[in-house]
């Protein structure tokens, strides 16, 4: 039984459920969970469920979100130290899960390492991976001391690599203004205010000019602080339809939001009347309680015009409106943040199946037969699925000597080329065996820009048949056919993480 991360949420989102159906759950230790590499690239973390203390002794749950697999654990005090001792308990158990704990007033702190291998992409070799991270939990103790458990439904601690690699990921920024201080607090009672509002009514001249009505303006929610802009052209004619817009603001288009606000407004252009709906996220409170609020506001829009030669400009700013919270959903916990699951990016794919793609290959050989400098270029790109510039680079050298078969030359990158993959590297072509030897070193910052990874690794390729001519100054030119592309599988590829300054 391969657990999904979708049913664990399911199960997670009601702790009662989750707690019956847990010893089913723990007698499979599965590292085939769909996903579990990807996963554990992007979000190395644990969920830690029902953490109670009773006098001494502490229990909880830990969910290895990669993994899917979940384990009990109970801790006892030592002696009089705040520190507990923590073992598995039940039927799961992984010699490489260490807990570290401390609970002191009302707040434990608590650290976990844990190793575990995937197979979902290669069964016969599984990638190994280690992480570790610490969160604190808030405690709500019964009266009278003794028992405490956690206030938050559920808790999470988010790792950090250390195995394959050394990365720390970086999640989604989640929509705007989602954790400002004060979003929940101000959504109670929504408030928005209406900037820069222009309303304009060309009626044409009767000839030349069209006759056509704008509205635009921005609205601020004063919860979170987002400003969504609204523009709409229209043609008012003898109609009385109110306009309808969707309006919107900056997107995050780097890492994936789960979610989205939605601005919708209405604008009657005879009644001045104005409306919005908008949806949008909270979690500045606690991250473990998201909240999505619904909300619509009513104005009539005190619009001053003057009118000029066929061109009636209706204007007003800071106009406040106050709305209603029609429905209030509260989320999954810490999905915010979560970044939504994408393919493959330069690291995973760097390390589970690292390859070039190559294309339009041309060898320019001279006309002396004792073999003079010849000039090689070609152009190559990582293969990944989700590419930062997707664009392949221009590689060149124009001294290579096709009599020694031996040498490696430096790759020059096109004008004002400084690319990422391939970073640098150099080059070996056999002119008789029409083999290419490419030796680089190229650099990911997909999962934690801080810590850029260095990789390594030489990709050999017989290269597709060469169509050569020869030119009227004895010049030889032989190139592969224009715009085919080829992949290089690259071996014996080694990483590191890059020092930064
Ligand atoms: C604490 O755990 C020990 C060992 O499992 C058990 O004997 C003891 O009764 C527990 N104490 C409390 C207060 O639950
Ligand atoms: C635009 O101006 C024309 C001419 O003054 C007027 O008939 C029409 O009602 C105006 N439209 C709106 C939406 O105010
Ligand atoms: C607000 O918009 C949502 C989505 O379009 C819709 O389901 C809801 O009924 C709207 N609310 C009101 C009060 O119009
Ligand atoms: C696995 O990842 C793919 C995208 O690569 C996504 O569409 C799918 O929903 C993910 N499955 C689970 C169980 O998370
Ligand atoms: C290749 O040709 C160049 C130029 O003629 C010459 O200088 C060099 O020694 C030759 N190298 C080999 C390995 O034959
Ligand atoms: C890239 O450049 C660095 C520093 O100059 C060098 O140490 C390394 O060997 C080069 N790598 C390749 C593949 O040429």
């Amino acid at each position: 039984m391969a657990l999904t991360l979708a049913s664990l949420a399911v199960l997670s989102a009601s702790a009662s459920l989750f707690v019956a159906a847990a010893p089913s759950l723990l007698a499979e230790r599965e590292t085939t969970a769909a996903n579990c590499t990807s996963s554990s690239f992007t979000i190395p973390s644990w969920f830690v469920n029902d953490f109670q203390t009773r006098g001494a002794n502490t229990s909880f749950s830990v969910l290895n979100r990669a993994t899917g697999s979940s384990f009990l654990l109970g801790c006892q005090a030592v002696g009089s130290s705040s520190d507990l001792k923590c073992s598995t308990s039940g039927s799961a158990s992984d010699p490489s899960l260490q807990i570290s704990l401390q609970v002191k007033d009302k707040s434990a702190s608590i650290k976990v390492q844990q190793s575990w291998s995937c197979n979902d992409r290669n069964p016969n070799h599984p990638l190994a991976f280690t992480a570790s991270g610490t969160t604190s939990i808030p405690l709500s103790c019964a009266s009278g001391g003794g028992a405490c458990k956690s206030s938050n439904p559920i808790d999470l601690v988010k790792g950090s690599l250390s195995s394959p690699v050394q990365v720390t990921p970086v999640y989604a920024d989640g929509p705007a203004g989602h954790n400002k201080p004060g979003c929940v607090a101000g959504s109670q009672e929504p408030k928005w205010t209406l900037g820069t509002i222009i309303f304009l009514n060309e009626t044409g001249d009767g000839s030349d000019a069209i006759q056509s009505q704008s509205i635009q303006l921005q609205v601020t929610n004063e919860a979170t602080g987002y400003v969504a802009g609204c523009l709409m052209y229209f043609n008012d004619g003898e109609d009385t339809t109110p306009i309808k817009m969707t309006c919107g603001g900056g997107a995050d288009f780097v890492r994936r939001n789960r979610y989205s606000i939605r601005t919708e407004t209405v604008f009657y252009p005879r009644s001045w009347t104005f409306t919005i709906n908008e949806t949008w996220f909270c979690d500045d409170v606690d991250a473990a309680k998201p909240v999505s609020y619904t909300a619509t506001g009513k104005t009539t829009l005190p619009l001053v015009c003057t009118t000029e030669s066929g061109r009636t400009a209706c204007q007003a700013d800071a106009v406040p409106v106050s709305g209603k919270v029609d429905s209030k959903t509260e989320l999954a916990p810490y999905s915010i943040e979560d970044p939504l699951p994408t393919a493959d990016g330069c690291t995973i794919s760097s390390i589970v199946s690292p390859s070039w793609t190559l294309s339009n290959f041309e060898v320019d050989k001279s006309s002396k037969a004792s073999g003079g400098p010849s000039a090689i270029a070609f152009n190559m790109k990582l293969n990944t699925k989700v590419n930062l510039f997707d664009y392949p680079v221009f590689v060149t050298h124009s001294d290579v000597q096709l009599n020694s078969t031996d040498s490696w030359y430096p790759c020059v990158f096109g004008p004002n080329e400084a690319p990422l993959a391939p970073r640098n590297c150099t080059f070996q072509y056999r002119d008789k065996t029409n083999t290419l030897a490419i030796n680089s070193d190229w650099t990911c910052i997909d999962l934690d820009a801080d810590h850029p990874l260095v990789f390594n690794g030489i990709a050999t390729t017989k290269l597709p048949e060469l169509d050569c001519e020869t030119t009227s100054t004895g010049l030889t030119q032989c190139r592969t056919q224009d715009g085919y592309g080829w992949v290089a599988e690259v071996s014996g590829v080694t990483w590191r993480t890059e020092s930064v300054a």
